[in-house]
């Protein structure tokens, strides 16, 4: 089994459920409010140990108790969080989410502490980097530090998936190219590949996802997955395209089901499955997610995702 390795941040949810995102200048009333653990890198890693994965993480939190919840709760999904920093200078990092009826969610992060995961930190953990064979990373910490592991774990030949959540203006075009997968959802394709919104029409939306990508790749990334929510995902790299549905279910929180599928999808390449199985096993794995509330209290077990998979294959 391969070792991942994920870079990222960890934060404190704050979540409020509303009938209906607010629009700009509107106060509105909520419905309820709750506490969760969070962070696109914490819950990656905690998805990807959950589903049998190998997982170190590197980040930061800060010295309070929401830092520390969020390292217990790491070393309980079996993450080795050793390398961890903390920050005695900051608080844990936080994020202030609205979830409206349908699941859909907007989210404003405060990186305190996820800022302290800089290039002074990320340099001091080439070992970790270099012991690695999939080094999974999101957008939440500083990008230059990032953008330095990336070039670290490529010259030490390491897988690297990017999460480029949430998306900048540009990524350098030497980091494109040192990526193996790059996994936006639409909105981060567009923003990246400097399109216009996505078009609501079947036919322009997936011209409109093949373009993007095509920008990409011509960029160097091998392969890009986007996720499409409740469509699926779409599979690109030069010459190829493959769409995968997502699984009928309700969902009730879309919170962290991005970071359920990238977790997944690294706990699923770690263990040897080609790259079909494990897109269907993170699709499988996202489905589960969106169903529960929360971001890392929503992820699901190994034994869960392949009910859910035996379940399929029988209904075929
Ligand atoms: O992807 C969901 C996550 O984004 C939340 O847990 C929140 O902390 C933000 O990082």
């Amino acid at each position: 089994m391969g070792d991942i390795l994920v870079i990222g941040s960890m934060n404190m949810d704050m979540t409020v459920r509303v009938k209906e995102l607010p629009k700009a200048g509107e106060t509105i009333l909520a419905q309820n409010m709750s506490y969760g653990l969070g962070g696109k890198g914490a819950n990656q890693a905690f998805a990807a140990a959950r589903l049998g994965g190998k997982v170190r993480m590197l980040g930061c939190v800060g010295d309070d108790d929401f830092g520390r919840k969020q390292l217990q709760a790491l070393e309980g999904a079996g993450v080795d969080v050793s390398d961890i920093k903390i920050d005695r200078t900051t608080s844990t990092g936080s994020a202030f989410i609205c979830v409206e009826e349908n699941g859909s969610n907007c989210i404003v992060v405060d990186q305190g502490a996820n800022l302290s995961c800089d290039e002074s930190y990320l340099t001091k953990q080439r070992e970790a980097i270099c012991a690695s064979d999939i080094v999974l990373a999101q957008m939440e910490i500083p990008e230059g530090a990032l953008y330095r592991a990336i070039l670290d774990a490529e010259q030490a030949n390491k897988k690297i998936i990017l999460n480029p959540a949430p998306a900048p203006e540009r990524i350098p075009d030497e980091i494109y190219s040192r990526i193996d997968y790059l996994t936006p959802n639409e909105t981060e394709l567009m923003r990246l590949s400097g399109m216009a919104e996505i078009p609501a029409d079947c036919d322009d939306y997936k011209e409109a996802l093949q373009e993007g990508t095509q920008r990409l790749l011509d960029k160097g990334v091998k392969t890009i997955i986007v996720t499409l929510g409740d469509k699926g995902c779409g599979v690109f790299k030069k010459g190829y395209t493959a769409y995968y549905p997502a699984r009928p279910v309700e969902a009730v929180d879309t919170t962290a089901a991005g970071d359920c599928f990238n977790g997944a999808f690294a706990a699923a390449l770690s263990e040897g499955m080609t790259e079909v199985e494990a897109v269907e096993f993170a699709i499988s794995a996202s489905a589960i997610a969106v169903t529960r509330n929360g971001a890392q209290d929503s992820l699901p077990l190994r034994s869960e995702v392949e009910s859910l998979l035996t379940a399929e294959k029988e209904a075929v």
